[in-house]
């Protein structure tokens, strides 16, 4: 054995004991957050619906989970009793495709809710084959939208009165934003009650949050006082890398107990689920995947950024 691996082989054996110590003492399991692992309860029935808080899930970089996140998060507040309305905000359509709705087969999206008064938000919505999960779906056409917006009256609180009259419907409602940080998404903080920030645990990505929390910080100024950082959700980690733990642990300096506690792994799960065109939680619903999103369900309700 070389002085390297017989110093590896020292430093195993030092972790494994400092661990039993731990166990020994009573201490609680740590988390990959570095806090101590804990359950939260499950969230109690509701006994009436709405109305609803409104959550913007928002990262201006892209293949960080935003969409993942927005329809597995709304299939495990609906299994626990919230009537949820999804909100594609993407004209890539990617959260539509994702619940089984072809977005270039649609006649009334999003879109036409916000650049058409004579569009009531009712006609656009749908239901899902998802039990107490609705969609306001999008497609191409919402990309004309940043531009057409710039000349409205009000241009940031479009999508805020176009939800108003189904807010009190809902006990949640869950916006996944494009990857941008323009008018449209503008629309979406403007409208929200709290950010959910998903981000992929890799070094990259670090770098795109101060100017997202930049943005946030002039939305609560300028445009919208109510707005909260409900969370950072942390996606894609491994925990088998040295890298995604250095992340983690930048993202827990960086943002404290805003990092949620819950974290979601990378596993090739959520792809097949999309394929499938269904959430994690009934495509595999015993998968951990699918459990994280539970959780992160619970923790939510449990902080308070969901009834
Ligand atoms: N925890 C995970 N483990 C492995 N793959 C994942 C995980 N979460 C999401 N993915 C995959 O990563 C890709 C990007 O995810 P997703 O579409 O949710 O990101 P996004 O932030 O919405 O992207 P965009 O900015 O383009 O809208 C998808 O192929 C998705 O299946
Ligand atoms: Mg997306």
């Amino acid at each position: 054995m070389s002085t390297e691996q017989s110093a590896a082989t020292l430093d195993g054996i030092s972790d494994r004991l400092v661990e039993a110590r731990g166990e020994a003492d009573g201490r609680a399991e740590l988390g990959p957050t570095g806090r101590p692992l804990r359950e939260f309860p499950v969230p109690v029935p509701l006994e009436s619906h709405g109305p609803a808080r409104i959550i913007a899930m928002v990262n201006q970089k892209g293949g960080v989970g935003k969409t993942t996140s927005t329809i597995n998060l709304a299939a495990a507040l609906a299994e626990y009793g919230r009537k949820v309305l999804l909100v594609d905000f993407d004209p890539q359509g990617a959260l539509s495709a994702g619940l089984g709705i072809n977005p270039h087969e649609l006649d009334t999206t999003i879109y036409n809710v916000m650049m058409e008064r004579h569009v009531d938000v009712r006609q656009a919505i749908r239901t899902t084959d998802e039990p107490n999960v609705d969609l306001l779906p999008a497609n191409i056409d919402l990309s004309a939208a940043e531009v057409q917006l710039v000349t409205e009256v009000a241009r940031e609180q479009v999508l805020a009165s176009a939800l108003r009259n189904v807010e009190d419907e809902y006990d949640v409602i869950l916006i996944d934003c494009q990857p941008s940080l323009g008018l449209l998404t503008v629309n979406a903080l403007t409208a929200a009650h709290g950010v959910i920030i998903p981000l992929i645990c890799e070094f990259f990505a670090l770098r795109a949050v101060a100017l997202l929390v930049e943005t946030i910080e002039k939305v609560q100024d300028r445009l919208n006082p109510r707005l909260t950082v409900d969370g950072v959700l942390a996606t894609m980690y491994d925990a088998r890398t040295l890298h995604s733990r250095e992340v983690l642990a930048r993202l827990v300096e960086a943002f404290g107990d805003k990092v949620f506690e819950t974290v979601i792994k990378r596993t090739i799960k959520f792809a097949d689920a999309t394929v499938a065109a269904e959430p994690i939680t009934r495509y595999a619903s015993n998968h951990p995947g699918a459990e994280a999103y539970r959780r992160l369900a619970r923790e939510l309700v449990a902080r308070g950024g969901a009834p």
